[in-house]
């Protein structure tokens, strides 16, 4: 059985990720000194068994030195596989380098994450130019859905809901969650100036006539895409306007402008933690989890450990 640890600010979607996998737990002992680097120390017994580390990649700057010396230290201590549960896995949208000299970070950061871990677990990837997390990772990615979840928690909240996609690449999520609930759904025209700055259009307002619309992200980053569509249903008349995310980054004041632009609910999965998780995917990350394949050796950097065609991801 494979033993997880913490990293902080994770506590509870590992503690519910142990209990439905009945794992052990390695306590984590992290702290900085005095000029900020990390001293990181697992307590317990790693040797002949797999571990996981249970690390959410928002704000990943702050994290990824610790994570890969952890993973180092487990190794030594004799773990025979080091795996990384991230329900959210940062650093996927600078995935082309769109002027000159401009850091693909998305390969960069996938290059360092499979040189250091067996395997990786993560909760709907922002994928967009690259199709699957095989392009860039070369370790085993697997990808949980959060779209059930999702469905389930609209099934019982909402009445006569329509889904709401903010733009073409919501698709993918939005129609498997409408298909799930028998509800309708579309997807807005949006153009992005700015990391603040958006605009979308709804193709065709008639569609949604008596339903109630559920607008749904994969990343409530800003929140100013969600703000700019919600702005357009309450303008049309809507009374009522849901938005749910399945990562809340929600930096800064993004949570008080969605209410303001009239979002009346603002739900989220608990990928990231934050004040408005109301989803709880822990169940589907361990069903998930429950396959892995225990692999001895810690995979050569840049090495392709299986084939492409045999990687799973759903
Ligand atoms: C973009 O392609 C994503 O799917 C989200 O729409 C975007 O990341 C949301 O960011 P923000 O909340 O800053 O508008």
């Amino acid at each position: 059985m494979t033993a997880l640890i913490t990293w902080p600010g994770n506590e509870a979607f590992a503690r519910g990720l142990a209990t439905r996998l009945g794992s052990s737990m390695l306590p984590l002992v992290l702290r900085r000194f005095p000029d900020g680097e990390a001293y990181i120390r697992f307590e317990g017994d790693c040797r002949s068994q797999p571990v996981a580390i249970v690390a959410s990649l928002d704000r990943p700057d702050e994290k990824t030195p610790g994570l890969l010396f952890l993973a180092d230290a487990l190794r030594d201590e004799g773990a025979t596989s080091v795996g990384l549960i991230a329900p959210y896995l940062g650093y996927l949208r600078q995935d082309a380098r769109f002027q000159p000299g401009e850091a693909v970070s998305s390969k960069t950061y996938a290059r360092v994450l499979s040189g250091a871990f067996n395997w990786l677990v993560t909760v709907d990837p922002h994928l967009h130019r690259n199709r699957s997390l095989s392009e860039v990772y070369t370790i085993p990615a697997r990808v949980v859905h959060a779209a059930p979840a999702i469905a389930a928690w609209v099934a019982a909240n909402v009445k006569a809901p329509a889904l709401i996609g903010p733009d073409s690449e919501s698709a993918q999520w939005v129609s498997d969650i409408a298909a799930r609930i028998a509800a309708p759904w579309l997807v807005l025209d949006k153009t992005r100036r700015g990391d603040r700055d958006v605009e979308v259009s709804i193709p065709d307002p008639t569609k949604l006539k008596g339903h109630t619309p559920v607008l749904v992200d994969d990343i409530l980053s800003s929140g100013r895409t969600m703000i700019a569509a919600a702005k357009q249903f309450r303008a049309l008349g809507a009374a009522n306007v849901i938005g749910i995310g399945v990562h809340a980054i929600l930096g800064g004041d993004a949570l008080t402008a969605l209410h303001a632009a009239g979002i009346s609910k603002v739900v989220t999965c608990n990928t990231i933690t934050h004040p408005t998780n109301g989803i709880d995917l822990t169940d589907l990350v361990a069903e998930v989890h429950e396959f892995r394949p225990a692999r001895a050796q810690r995979p050569a950097r840049g090495t392709t450990i299986r084939p492409k065609s045999a990687r799973k991801e759903r």
